[in-house]
């Protein structure tokens, strides 16, 4: 992704000036079309534009409306792993920064690791632990789009996670709050890493979301992160992590995942 990328986005969605990207994780790309007045560009025929392969993740750059707002959603995303580089997902946020995409809102699906958090529920990120083993930002540094060395302290926006909860309130959402653990997959985990990962204190687990988070801070965005929950980890319960399952559970709690959204885009300060 480049110039050209920019050039060929700004073109098609020239009617709107969006400062919010929504990524929608695996069974959540309904959302997507719950926008109003929607433009949608195929990856394929965005110049240098990645491809997305996952099943259940569509490909689409979506711009429209939603709570009153005016957002970029990205309907299938990059995981590393389908064989992206890091580095790639960091060149996409590079340009969406170019965009002048100020604001993240990245949704995932996520196995639990905490009894208490259950399938089908959504999960506020307050934080993260990147057990993947790769960065987004490994390579030379350009100082004009980021630090070196970017602080991640207060990667999930602590004002923004308060404003979040006190909404989910208001509407009657179940919202708990808690740490991702990115793993690389695609494999889902074994009991053993399950248990190992509740020691190292993390609630929930994915293949995904930490590339795109460090990205996004290191370019100088905010950041929302939402967990779909669809399954418990691996030897917490009698049933066995699947895709299929993902996709369904994903589908089952995007309503609610919308409104909460919807909620937050339109109580949100101008920008
Ligand atoms: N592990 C890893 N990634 C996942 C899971 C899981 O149990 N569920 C959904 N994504």
């Amino acid at each position: 992704m480049n110039n050209s990328s920019v050039d060929y986005i700004r073109q098609h969605i020239s009617s709107y000036q969006p400062h919010t990207l929504i990524i929608l994780g695996s069974g959540l790309g309904n959302l997507g079309e719950k926008l109003q007045n929607p433009i949608s560009l195929n990856y394929q025929d965005i110049p240098d534009f990645p491809r997305s392969t996952v099943q259940g993740h569509g490909g689409k750059l979506i711009c429209g409306k939603l709570g009153e707002r005016e957002v970029l959603c990205m309907q299938g995303r990059f995981h590393l792993y389908e064989g992206h580089k890091p580095q790639t997902i960091h060149q996409l946020f590079a340009c969406f920064k170019e965009l002048d995409i100020q604001e993240l809102i990245v949704t995932n699906a996520a196995g639990s690791l905490n009894p208490d958090i259950a399938p089908g529920s959504l999960m506020l990120i307050k934080d993260h632990i990147n057990f993947s083993g790769q960065n987004p930002l490994i390579g030379a540094n350009d100082d004009k789009i980021g630090p070196r060395f970017p602080a991640l302290n207060n990667a999930y926006d602590e004002e923004i996670r308060t404003r979040v909860k006190l909404l989910a309130q208001k509407h009657n959402i179940a919202l708990s709050e808690g740490v991702y653990m990115m793993v690389l997959g695609p494999n889902f985990e074994t009991p053993a890493e399950i248990r190992a990962f509740r020691i190292l204190g993390a609630d929930a687990v994915g293949m995904s979301t930490v590339p795109e988070v460090i990205s996004a801070i290191h370019v100088g965005m905010k950041v929302l992160g939402i967990s779909v929950i669809t399954n418990y980890g691996a030897g917490m319960s009698n049933e066995q992590p699947s895709h299929e399952e993902t996709l369904a559970q994903g589908q089952k709690a995007s309503d609610e995942l919308t409104k909460l959204i919807s909620a937050y885009l339109t109580t949100k300060g101008e920008k």
